[in-house]
């Protein structure tokens, strides 16, 4: 645990949620203030679904710089703001407040997150063949960050209607041809044939269920880039199949820092040091894997 100085100047930040007992992000974003040298702290505050306008308000009289908007707030906190970033508003979805003398804007740097942490390693999404697993909070944000780019999209959710509304509202906005099917065995072999990457956003292999995968081993081929969202462990079993059978993987930890990276940016103007905020989210993680 690190120690600062608090002044009378110092800037608040935080993340509202709940759970948030387990957030690496207090341990990302202060050691990002405190190598920079700015006065700004970071705190989580567990926020109960009922208290989310109060905690909205109270937030802005206590004139906080900034908030990171976690589960089960990320759709439900948009009437409450003044103000939202036209990328948020498509996706129905905020992940970052930033309040600019008093108003509150919303922002959702999970789509830019994703986007960025493919990118660092070299995985451009044009003209390629997508598959997306899941279909909830954090697959709207990848989901419209990919449709953009790339050529085909295939929604696979275990509940059939939601990955449906989210492929119909995909069809509105993008050229992108996209299909919505169930999650099952069946269905995996006929979206992965000729697919380029695969994303999965289930919490299925998040910790304590680590022996689950939504895919089994022997449908993942060489060809394939799997990108998994689910940051703890940051090995899961999807990952180490993945690995095994020699294709490429993207470890969820790659957009916890960037979507973290890009708040921080909202709040401070500045640069964020994106290996320092890696470092201390992988420190942060494996503390909490003991
Ligand atoms: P997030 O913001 O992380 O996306 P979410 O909105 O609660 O969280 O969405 C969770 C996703 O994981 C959903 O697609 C959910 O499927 P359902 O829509 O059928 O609920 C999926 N999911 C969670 N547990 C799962 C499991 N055991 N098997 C398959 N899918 C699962």
């Amino acid at each position: 645990m690190t120690t600062r100085e608090i002044s009378g100047q110092t800037r608040l930040c935080g993340v509202i949620g709940d759970p948030v007992e387990h957030t690496v992000s207090p341990a990302m974003h202060n050691a990002a203030f405190k190598s920079l040298g700015i006065d700004y702290v970071y705190v989580s505050f567990k926020v109960r679904k009922n208290d989310l306008a109060s905690a909205v308000e109270g937030a802005r009289a206590l004139n906080i710089r900034g908030l990171n908007v976690t589960l089960p707030h990320k759709v439900e906190i948009i009437p409450l703001l003044d103000e939202l970033d036209p990328l948020a508003e498509k996706i129905g979805a905020v992940n970052v407040i930033v309040n600019d003398e008093g108003l509150w804007k919303g922002y959702n740097t999970d789509a830019d997150g994703f986007l960025q942490a493919m990118l660092e390693q070299g995985i451009e999404a044009e003209g390629k063949k997508i598959t997306i697993l899941g279909a909830g909070g954090a697959s709207r944000a990848i989901s419209f960050a990919l449709a953009g780019r790339c050529a085909d999209l295939t929604i696979l959710n275990r509940t059939l209607a939601s990955a449906a509304v989210l492929a119909c509202e995909i069809s509105k906005n993008f050229a992108v041809a996209v299909a919505a099917l169930e999650l099952d065995r069946k269905n995996l072999v006929k979206a992965l044939e000729g697919a380029d990457i695969l994303v999965n956003t289930t919490s299925m292999g998040m910790n304590p269920d680590v022996d689950s995968t939504p895919v089994a081993g022997d449908l993942i081929r060489p060809r394939l880039t799997v990108v998994d969202i689910v940051y703890n462990p940051v090995k899961t079993r999807l990952l180490a199949e993945a690995e095994k059978a020699g294709a490429r993987t993207v470890s969820g930890l790659n957009m916890l820092v960037w979507q973290g990276a890009l708040a921080f940016e909202k709040w401070t103007g500045l640069r964020p040091p994106l290996e320092l905020m890696r470092r201390e989210a992988a420190r942060a993680l494996k503390k909490h894997e003991k």
